[in-house]
């Protein structure tokens, strides 16, 4: 597992100042829409100086025409991030024109893909897919595992059976991780980091729990630690 913070303070100086407190940690930092449209590539090169080995996770949710997605894609590796996302449901063309623009790339990004927005209910989720939010997300996994993505994003009690359906190795980032049961916020349903382990997460993401913490570099060296031993 390798832990993804999510920068979601409300401005580029708070998110940089909970940045450089991590910056002796092994840490991924998931930059947001709001944070990009607001701060820019700017944003990302500080955050690259603060610690060059900060991997970054460039959370844009990527959906338009193929050819428009690969030349977003082909920025974004020229940003140097280490993982971006698109929406699954762009579909297996989207998918294809993207990693195939990506090749000429000596290191590229990691892609994942976005299944179902967990804003969605039952309901609306159907109104706009047409099927169950379990099935759909399944069968967007699959697309796109077999058109050359790293992953998905997805629950983290959804892991384990898009795995099973894909891949052990096709990547899981989940939001919505209460590392030791803290308090849930907006978030509907929450894992702990050990039914992330169970669940073979490989991204948990953290964003309140750790940057309301009085204490942010504590909290994230408590959930390294306890990771590790897992
Ligand atoms: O503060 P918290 O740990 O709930 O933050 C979770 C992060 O993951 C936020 O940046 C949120 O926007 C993002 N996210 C999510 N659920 C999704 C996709 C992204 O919570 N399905």
């Amino acid at each position: 597992m390798q832990l993804c913070i999510a920068l979601d303070l409300p401005s580029a100086e708070a998110n940089l100042a909970l940045a450089e407190s991590l910056k002796e940690h092994n840490v991924w930092m998931k930059v947001g829409f709001r944070s990009y449209i607001r701060d820019g590539k700017a944003f990302i090169e500080a955050l690259k100086s603060i610690n060059p080995d900060f991997n970054i996770f460039l959370d844009l949710k990527l959906y338009d025409i193929p050819n428009t997605m690969a030349d977003a894609a082909e920025e974004i590796a020229r940003m140097g991030v280490e993982m971006f996302n698109i929406h699954a449901s762009a579909g297996a063309k989207a998918m294809q024109t993207v990693m195939q623009r990506l090749e000429t790339f000596d290191k590229r990004p990691l892609v994942l893909a976005v299944t179902a927005l967990t804003s969605f209910d039952e309901e609306g989720f159907r109104s706009v897919y047409g099927k169950s939010i379990d099935e759909k997300a399944e069968e967007f996994a699959k697309i796109s595992y077999e058109n050359g993505l790293d992953g998905v994003v997805c629950s983290a009690y959804e892991s384990k059976a898009i795995k099973a359906a894909t891949s052990k190795d096709f990547l899981t980032l989940c939001p919505g991780i209460r590392p030791f049961g803290e308090d849930a916020g907006d978030q509907q349903r929450v894992a702990t980091l050990e039914v992330a382990a169970k669940e073979l997460v490989d991204f948990p993401v953290v964003g309140r729990p750790v940057y309301k913490d009085p204490d942010p570099a504590a909290k994230v060296a408590k959930i390294l630690e306890v990771m590790e031993k897992r």
